[in-house]
């Protein structure tokens, strides 16, 4: 019988393509998700556990039922905006809530931990590119319960031998080029999405956050990464920890390409791959948006031997579109 890995959020956009990166691994994908944000219909490779992650009981019983070799923790609130006006909400959902998971995963004695994180840990650094070691200076409730974790890990790295890999993410983009899985959200904020929605007449005119920033066409810049070359890396710090290479404590990584494109530059690539026009409004700043984004990967290409093939912009508003077409979930 293969390997279980328990994954949060496997329901979820990010979650989805990790399971079916684990499954084609050779790893079994136990999801654990509330379905809050999440749907049942991405669940295609692996056991369903419905459960919330403050639900102490019902995580050990099912820790106890499919005794994974490691957890893989993807479930969290993702919204800036939301966090911005709502912050209790991140404290107790993603941090109280991770306490709670990482507690009942050591209670059962594993100690592999793949933790998702976010660049929007490290704040506005005058447009540098990001590594590793940036301090982070979070400028929302978001990116400061995502680095609250991030200590958290360390701390039971110290205390228990936890041993954590830590991936920060930069803008995810695309979908499952088999059309399985692929983003879902409900309520959709993310720019390629809404982009999409926007070629088609799903809703109104796109909204430009901001046309004063200080770049070279005024809109913010983001450095995008495809979801499948993402979850390429989790399988790989995944076996990284199975390995016996992390120690106790966290081993960090940002993936991102080192590309960042403005928001217009990504609005232009999707006018070129779907051949139609794109209805946009310039309207003002989104509240806790930096003003760019944009990382290296020579560490994860170097240490993890990770390889992105399909971080093309034009790729992932590509392999977004068709799953856009195709309908997506019940939608
Ligand atoms: N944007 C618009 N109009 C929209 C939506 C977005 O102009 O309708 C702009 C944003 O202002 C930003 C860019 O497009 O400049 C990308 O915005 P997204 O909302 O797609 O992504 P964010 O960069 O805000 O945030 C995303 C995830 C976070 C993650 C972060 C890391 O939502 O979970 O990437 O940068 F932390």
């Amino acid at each position: 019988m293969s390997d279980r890995v328990l994954v949060t959020g496997g329901a979820g956009y990010i979650g989805s393509h990790a399971c079916k990166a684990l499954k084609a691994a050779g790893f079994t994908p136990v999801t654990y998700d509330s379905l809050v944000t999440g749907w049942q219909e991405a669940v295609k490779f692996g056991p369903f556990e419905q459960g919330d992650l403050m639900d102490r009981a019902r995580l050990d019983e099912v820790l106890a039922r499919h005794r994974p070799v490691a957890v893989m923790h993807f479930a969290a609130l993702s919204q800036v905006g939301e966090a911005m006006r709502e912050p209790g909400k991140y404290w107790r959902g993603n941090v109280a809530a991770s306490l709670t998971l990482i507690e009942a995963t050591l209670a059962v004695g594993i100690k592999d931990f793949v933790f998702s994180s976010t660049c929007a840990t490290y704040g506005d650094h005058d447009g540098v590119v990001l590594d590793e070691n940036t301090p982070q200076n979070p400028l929302n409730a978001y990116g400061a319960s995502k680095r609250a974790i991030e200590d958290m890990l360390k701390d039971f790295g110290a205390s228990d031998g936890l041993r954590s890999v830590v991936f920060r993410y930069f803008n995810v983009a695309g979908a499952d080029p088999e059309g399985e899985v692929g983003e879902f959200h409900q309520p959709e904020t993310h720019l390629i999405p809404l982009i999409l929605d926007a070629v088609d007449g799903k809703r109104g005119a796109l909204t430009i956050f901001g046309t004063d920033y200080p770049t070279p066409d005024g809109t913010c810049i983001r450095d995008y990464v495809h979801v499948m070359d993402l979850v390429d890396a989790h399988v790989l710090g995944l076996k990284r920890l199975k390995e016996g290479k992390v120690g106790a404590g966290i081993e960090v990584f940002c993936l991102g390409t080192g590309n960042g494109f403005s928001v217009r530059e990504v609005i232009n690539e999707s006018r070129h791959v779907t051949n139609r026009p794109v209805p946009i409004t310039e309207g003002a700043r989104r509240e806790g948006d930096a003003v760019k984004l944009v990382s290296g990967s020579e560490k994860a290409v170097a240490v993890l031997g990770w390889e992105p093939h399909r971080s093309t912009m034009a790729q992932m508003v590509t392999d977004a579109w068709r799953w856009h077409q195709n309908g997506g979930y019940a939608r």
